[in-house]
């Protein structure tokens, strides 16, 4: 049976800054924390770095062909912040900003409508020097810089994204220390992600007064279910929800913070000054929802601090960096924000897999099964939500290109788009064929 979406579905394919351009330095840009997390030996697997990437700064223009090639209808990538104010604040770089003008004026010369986060996690290393964002400054800090956007861009781009997922900063960066800047801290998690949702709103403020069109937040959500009927399972599940999702819908949609965070920071945790919801709580047009996975969860007492752990489920498959793969869990996520947050405009800024590929593309060709059947599984679970109400406009894959995986550096690959990082040669992947059929059919 075919599944048919709604008429004017975006279709998109979504990567990041750090993740692809290269050339972190070129044109007078500042140095990101990122640039210096993955100069710090021993913190990115194989001391891989985003020297090079896809060195998609200089390849953009044939990037840009290929997505056309795939039919694409949205892009959504993010600015790197230090190009435009190498020193986090006040002089501003034209030389940086130039491209991602040329950026933009490329897509929507190919027909290809631009969607801009502002925030993939490469702060200015000049503001980690200031606190970063434990400063409470870097509301104002990151509201200057968003308006600096607006006025270069908001001409030609309709969708702005202020932060892309603020737990993974607050969690990776400040609690657990596996990503830039790599603290490790109880009673800075709670404060950062308190600072970002500031942020958030002052930039949301700020494109009021300045933007014409619409502005977003990206969250990434995971549904966490119990692995028991047990009583410890079903608070643990029950924490690990409040942590990692209800964290940040709460205090955008419902002016609140789930009781359970002062259980999980204990001495750590402050809740914010009641003032600040009218901030965080700015109305945005949109939520932007990345989905990889669930969390089946049990309760672990040695699990500093949330005392929660995803066990395996047998049976199922996972992908290349240890995700179940659950697409029901994504139609159930999305049902769920429908009814709990008030039914908000949708997009789906990520949904992806990375799964083993070849390490060159023979004869022209990367066969990709396993991300095939999850895009197709997950494209159907989307569909399935939307059929049961939820307001979903438009899916972004993560990722079209192989990138730098973070923390993981190059050993995994997310892309529809394979990437020979020896030769940059891009392979459109089994996945990236399917991809365009379904855009060109606006089904499955
Ligand atoms: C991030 C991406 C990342 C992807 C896969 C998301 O958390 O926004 O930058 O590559 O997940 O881990």
């Amino acid at each position: 049976m075919s599944l048919q979406f709604p008429d004017g579905f975006v279709w998109g394919a979504a990567t990041a800054a750090y993740q692809i351009e290269g050339s972190p330095l070129a044109d007078g840009a500042g140095e990101s924390i990122w640039h210096r997390f993955s100069h710090t030996p021993g913190r990115v697997a194989n001391n891989d770095t985003g020297d090079i990437a896809c060195d998609h700064y200089r390849r953009w223009a044939s990037d840009l062909d290929l997505m056309a090639e795939l039919g694409l209808k949205a892009y959504r990538f993010s600015i790197s912040w230090s190009r435009l104010y190498p020193e986090g604040t006040g002089r501003f770089n034209p030389a940086g900003a130039a491209f991602y003008e040329r950026l933009v004026d490329g897509l929507l010369k190919r027909g290809i409508e631009p969607y801009v986060t502002l925030y993939h996690w490469d702060l200015p290393a000049a503001l980690d020097d200031r606190g970063g964002w434990l400063n409470p400054d870097s509301a104002a800090w990151f509201a200057d810089y968003a308006r600096g956007a607006y006025r270069l861009l908001d001409d030609r781009v309709k969708h702005w994204v202020t932060l892309n997922e603020p737990w993974v900063i607050a969690d990776g960066g400040y609690l657990h220390g596996v990503l830039a800047p790599g603290h490790k801290s109880a009673w800075e998690s709670p404060r950062v992600s308190h600072n970002l949702l500031r942020a958030h709103g002052e930039a949301v403020r700020a494109y009021r007064a300045d933007g014409r069109h619409r502005i977003g937040l990206v969250l990434n959500l995971e549904p966490k279910v119990a692995a028991s009927d047990a009583p410890e399972d079903v608070a643990a599940a029950r924490r690990g929800d409040a942590y990692m999702n209800r964290q940040y819908l709460d205090p955008v949609f419902k002016a609140s913070h789930p009781p359970e965070l002062a259980e999980i920071y204990g001495e750590g945790w402050q809740q914010p000054p009641a003032g600040d919801y009218a901030l965080t709580g700015e109305k945005i047009d949109f939520l932007g929802i990345n989905y990889y996975s669930r969390g089946l969860t049990v309760n672990d007492p040695s699990a500093w601090p949330v005392r929660i752990r995803t066990v395996k489920n047998p049976g199922a498959t996972y992908t290349d960096v240890g995700w179940e793969v659950v697409p029901s869990a994504f139609t159930e996520l999305l049902v769920r924000v429908a009814r709990e947050y008030g039914n908000p405009e949708v997009y789906i800024t990520e949904n992806g897999s990375a799964f083993y590929d070849p390490p060159t593309a023979r004869d022209c060709r990367v066969d990709d099964p396993l991300r095939t059947q999850y895009l197709k599984d997950h494209l159907a679970a989307v569909h399935a939500a939307i059929a049961q109400g939820a307001n979903v406009r438009g899916y972004f894959v993560w990722s079209l290109l192989d990138n730098l995986e973070w923390a993981l550096g190059y050993s995994k690959r997310f892309g529809i788009v394979h990437v020979d990082y020896q030769t940059q040669v891009r392979t459109p992947k089994t996945s990236a064929h399917y991809y365009r059929d379904v855009i060109r059919r606006n089904g499955l």
